[in-house]
C-alpha cells in the first residue's frame, strides 16, 4: 500500500491544508489491516517546487530520448520522477489552499508535469482515456473565504476534470472554508473538516 501525501502551501509551518492531509493519511493509514506495510511518501510542493513547464520543458519533452542533449535528459527526469511516485501510489491525498481563485502555482506545475501523453493518459478512437487508473484520491481544500458549490469554486471542477482525464474517478473531499472570517469561524471551520475526514469512505480501501 503506498500512500502519496502531496502538499502544495506557500507555507511550511502553519498551513491548514497541509496539517488536513496529514490528518487524512493518518485517518487511512490507521485503517487498513496491516499498517507497517503501508509506505507514505510525502512530496511539498511548496518546499521543492517543480519548475514551470516553460518553451525549454516542452523541446525536451518533444525530442526524442536518445537525441536529448544532457540539460533535456535532466528536466524530463524530473517529471519522470513524479510519473512514476504518482502511478505507484493507491492512495493520493492532496492538501490544496485556494489562492486568487485557483490552485497554486507548484500544484499546476505538477500537474503540467504528470500528463503525459501514451504514458498517464492517451487518446483512443473513443476519445480520451486515462491511465492512472484504480487508486482512491482524498483532497483537503482550505479556503479565507466561503465558495464551496458556488460558481466562483474553479478550483474543484478543474481537479476532478483533470484527474479524471487521468483516470483518477475516486475523489473525496474535505472543505475547510472561512478561514480569514474570525477566529470562531476559522474554529469552526478547522472541526467541521476533521469531522469530514473522520466521515471519509475508506471501507473499500481497508476490503482491497
Ligand atoms: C496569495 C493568497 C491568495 C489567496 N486567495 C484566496 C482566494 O482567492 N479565496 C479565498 O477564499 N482565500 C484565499 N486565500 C486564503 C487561503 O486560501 C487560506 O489562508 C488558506 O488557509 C491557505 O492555505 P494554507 O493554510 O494551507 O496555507 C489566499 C491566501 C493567499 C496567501
Amino acid at each position: 500500500m503506498n500512500i502519496l501525501q502531496i502538499h502544495s502551501s506557500a507555507r511550511a509551518d502553519g498551513s491548514h491544508s497541509s496539517r488536513l492531509a496529514r490528518r487524512i493519511v493518518e485517518r487511512v493509514h490507521a485503517s487498513l489491516p496491516e499498517p507497517s506495510d503501508a509506505r507514505i511518501t510525502v512530496r511539498d510542493l511548496g518546499r521543492t517546487p517543480h519548475p514551470e513547464l516553460n518553451e525549454a520543458a516542452l523541446q525536451a519533452l518533444f525530442t526524442p530520448a536518445e537525441q536529448r542533449t544532457p540539460a533535456q535528459a535532466a528536466r524530463v527526469a524530473l517529471d519522470d520522477t513524479l510519473i512514476t511516485e504518482l502511478q505507484a501510489a493507491d492512495v493520493v491525498v492532496l492538501g490544496v489552499p485556494m489562492y486568487n481563485f485557483g490552485v497554486p502555482a507548484p500544484l499546476k506545475n505538477w500537474i503540467d508535469a504528470i500528463s503525459r501523453a501514451k504514458v498517464t493518459f492517451q487518446y483512443t478512437a473513443n476519445g480520451p482515456e486515462g491511465l492512472l487508473k484504480g487508486k482512491k484520491v482524498y483532497i483537503a481544500l482550505t479556503r479565507g473565504g466561503q465558495y464551496r458549490n458556488t460558481p466562483a469554486d474553479t478550483q474543484v471542477p478543474y481537479l476532478q476534470t483533470v484527474l479524471s482525464f487521468l483516470g483518477m474517478t475516486d475523489v473525496q473531499l474535505v472543505y475547510a472554508e472561512g478561514l480569514a472570517m474570525g477566529p470562531e469561524a476559522e474554529q469552526q471551520a478547522l472541526a467541521l473538516a476533521q469531522a469530514q475526514i473522520d466521515e471519509l469512505v475508506i471501507e473499500e480501501l481497508v476490503a482491497a
